[in-house]
C-alpha cells in the first residue's frame, strides 16, 4: 500500500500547490487541466513555452480506453501505476476514456436493467459511482484515481469526490447511483464493453486507438508511457524526448 499512498500523497501535492498559486481569482482546475483555463489560472506564461516546446497539437491524440471493473486487482494496478501517471505526463497527447463494466452481466429487456458482478454488489456499486461520476463532473479522473488508489473503493468515493469538487453536494452523485441516470449510464457501458471487437477475455482490457491485440495490451501494461509516446505522430514532448524545457521557476 505504499505505493499507492505515495502516489496518493502526490495527487495531494498537486491539489496544495494549486491553491498556492492562486493570485486574485481562484484556479478551479487541477494542474492537469490548468492550460484549458490558462487565464483564470494565471498560468498563460507557462502554457505559452508549453506550446512553444513545439508540440502539434493538431495532431490527433493517442486514444487509450480501458474496460474494467471497480474492485478487480489487475485493473486497479493498471489504473494507478500505469494510466493515471501516464495521463499526467502526457496529457496534452493522449485522451483516455474509461468504462467500468468489464465481466459483469446484464439482464432485463428494457430499463430498469439488473447488473451482477464478478466480485459482488460491492463491486457493483463502485462501477455505478464511477459511472456517475465520470458523467457528473467535467474533470472526473483524479476522482476515479483517488478511489482507486485508496484502500476501501467504496469507502474513500465520498472523501475522494468531496477532495475534488468541493462545491457539488453528494447526494447529487448517489442520486444517479440509484436512480434511472446511473441505469442508463450502466446500460450504455454494457453496450459498448458488449461491442468490443475482438470481444474482451479478461480485465483490464486496453484498447488503443479503438485497437485492442496481445501486443498493444501487453505494452500498455509494461510501460503505457513509452507506448503513447512511440505512437504519438506530431512532434513529440520534452517528456517523451527528454530534451530540456523551459520551467517557470518561482525564487522566494
Ligand atoms: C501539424 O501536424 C499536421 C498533421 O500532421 C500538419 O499538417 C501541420 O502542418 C503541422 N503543423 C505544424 C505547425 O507543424
Ligand atoms: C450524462 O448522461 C446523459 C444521459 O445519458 C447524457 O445526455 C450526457 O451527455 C452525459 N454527460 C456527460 C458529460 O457525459
Amino acid at each position: 500500500m505504499n505505493v499507492s499512498l505515495g502516489l496518493f500523497l502526490l495527487g495531494f501535492y498537486f491539489v496544495l500547490e494549486s491553491s498556492e498559486c492562486r493570485p486574485s481569482s481562484p484556479c478551479l482546475y487541477p494542474p492537469a487541466q490548468w492550460c484549458r483555463s490558462a487565464e483564470k489560472c494565471g498560468v498563460q506564461k507557462h502554457c505559452f513555452e508549453q506550446k512553444a516546446d513545439g508540440l502539434n497539437q493538431t495532431d490527433s491524440p493517442v486514444e487509450v480506453a480501458l474496460y474494467y471493473e471497480s474492485l478487480c486487482p489487475g485493473c486497479r494496478q493498471f489504473l494507478v501505476l500505469q494510466l493515471y501517471p501516464t495521463l499526467l505526463m502526457l496529457h496534452d497527447i493522449m485522451a483516455v476514456s474509461l468504462v467500468p463494466f468489464g465481466n459483469a452481466q446484464e439482464s432485463g429487456q428494457k430499463p430498469p436493467y439488473t447488473f451482477t458482478c464478478q466480485h459482488g454488489e460491492d463491486e457493483c456499486l463502485g462501477n455505478m459511482i464511477e459511472a456517475c461520476i465520470m458523467n457528473l463532473t467535467q474533470f472526473s479522473f483524479p476522482i476515479i484515481y483517488c478511489m482507486e488508489s485508496s484502500e476501501d473503493v467504496i469507502k474513500s468515493a465520498q472523501v475522494c469526490f468531496q477532495l475534488y469538487e468541493s462545491k457539488v453536494d453528494w447526494n447529487t452523485v448517489m442520486t444517479c447511483v440509484k436512480g434511472d441516470l446511473g441505469n442508463q449510464l450502466m446500460h450504455a457501458n454494457a453496450l459498448m464493453t458488449q461491442a468490443l471487437n475482438p470481444p474482451h477475455q479478461y480485465v483490464p482490457w486496453v484498447t488503443i486507438n479503438g485497437e485492442h491485440t496481445d501486443d498493444l495490451e501487453q505494452k500498455a501494461t509494461s510501460s503505457l508511457f513509452m507506448l503513447v509516446c512511440s505512437l504519438y505522430k506530431g512532434a513529440k514532448p520534452a517528456a517523451c524526448t527528454g530534451a530540456a524545457k523551459k520551467v517557470d521557476r518561482s525564487y522566494l
